[in-house]
């Protein structure tokens, strides 16, 4: 009760800000960012763009990778025209496919640019189900999979960024505060939501999803602290708004749920907050592998605090993104 009235009237936590603050604001103060390099998937709308744009009126370089490379152009366009000096690079890449991953990191990786920050933001919530071209749930393999593969093959530049710069990097995954919905079996589930098309549920495959970016940025944190190098990471909750992320379920019911529970909605600056405070505060140096909503550290699900389940599903992932994923789900039943 007392957490909701706060949400309600944006009362600040100990960083200093709340529900109500906006990516501006949590930028205002923020350090130097001139030199730095941010990808950010998922730009071309909603909670990714306004991250893009304030990241870019902070003079940050942007790589902006999408399917849509049309929508990217606009996106840049549209911050361009605030913010002359921009320097934005438009890249193709689709999340859901393996291949388009391996494909966008050799492009970036030709570019020679350093990167500083990765904002694992794209999403999909599916109304139907699909799967992707690698054989996989399709809002799993957008959501986690696809960010799975792109974080691994980006570390080591994100590594010797921090090396040789001696500015620690940082790595945001955007979840949900959804994942919480789901408790199980992660890996079991999934094989049959993969499977099996007439029970299939979109919330709780997105459920799913979230709870896998929850998951893959502890183990990642662990994984990141072992090797002693300077980045970090951690995943955000940003709150609710209506975005282009319910297209597929647009019809009177979405209508009525978003009239019932405006008075709880964020505006998208304000959605695109935590994102960029975790993204950019000073604070936060060294803090990793934790979970923030409304600019703050929060706590997640018993089940997002699971380490072996974090260990599970980084090793399912592991074997998921180089091989079929027919052969993998026998030896994790
Ligand atoms: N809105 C909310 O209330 C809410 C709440 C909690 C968490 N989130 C999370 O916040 C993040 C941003 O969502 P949003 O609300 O801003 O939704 P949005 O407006 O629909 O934006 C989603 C972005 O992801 C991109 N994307 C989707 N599938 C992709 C693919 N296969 N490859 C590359 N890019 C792809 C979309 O690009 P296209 O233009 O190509 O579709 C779009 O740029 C998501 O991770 C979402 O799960 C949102």
């Amino acid at each position: 009760m007392l957490e909701t009235l706060k949400y309600l009237i944006g009362s600040a936590g100990p960083s200093g800000y709340g529900s109500k603050s906006t990516a501006e604001q949590v930028t205002d103060n923020c350090v130097d960012l001139r030199t730095s390099t941010a990808i950010i998937t998922g730009a071309t709308s909603g909670i990714g763009a306004e991250t893009a744009r304030v990241l870019a009126k902070r003079g940050v370089r942007l790589v902006i990778p999408a399917r849509n490379l049309k929508a990217a152009e606009e996106t840049k366009a549209r911050i361009t025209s605030e913010f002359p000096d921009s320097k934005i690079i438009v890249m193709r890449l689709d999340l859901s496919s393996l291949k388009s991953v391996r494909s966008f990191v050799s492009d970036f990786e030709a570019l020679d640019l350093p990167l500083n920050l990765l904002i694992n933001n794209a999403g999909k919530f599916a109304h139907d189900h699909g799967i992707s071209e690698d054989g996989i749930e399709m809002t799993f393999a957008t959501n986690y999979l696809g960010h799975f593969l792109l974080t691994k093959l980006l570390l080591k530049k994100m590594i010797a960024t921090a090396k040789s710069t001696g500015v620690q990097g940082r790595i945001v995954n955007v979840s949900s505060g959804i994942h919480t919905w789901f408790s199980g079996d992660l890996i079991g589930s999934l094989g049959q939501l993969t499977r099996d098309k007439s029970h299939y549920d979109a919330t709780r495959a997105y459920a799913i999803s979230k709870l896998a970016n929850v998951l893959h940025t502890k183990e990642l944190a662990r994984r990141l602290q072992e090797m002693d190098c300077n980045v970090t990471v951690n995943c955000v909750h940003p709150g609710i708004v209506r975005t282009r992320l319910t297209r597929e379920h647009e019809g009177f019911i979405t209508d009525f749920v978003f009239f019932v529970t405006s008075k709880l909605l964020k505006t998208i600056p304000q959605a695109a907050a935590t994102t960029c405070y975790v993204a950019t505060n000073q604070k936060l140096e060294n803090v990793s592998g934790k979970y923030f909503s409304d600019c703050n550290e929060a706590s997640n699900s018993e089940m997002g605090c699971n380490r072996k389940e974090a260990a599970r599903l980084w090793s399912f992932s592991e074997i998921m993104v180089s091989t079929n994923w027919k052969d993998v789900f026998a030896p994790f039943r």
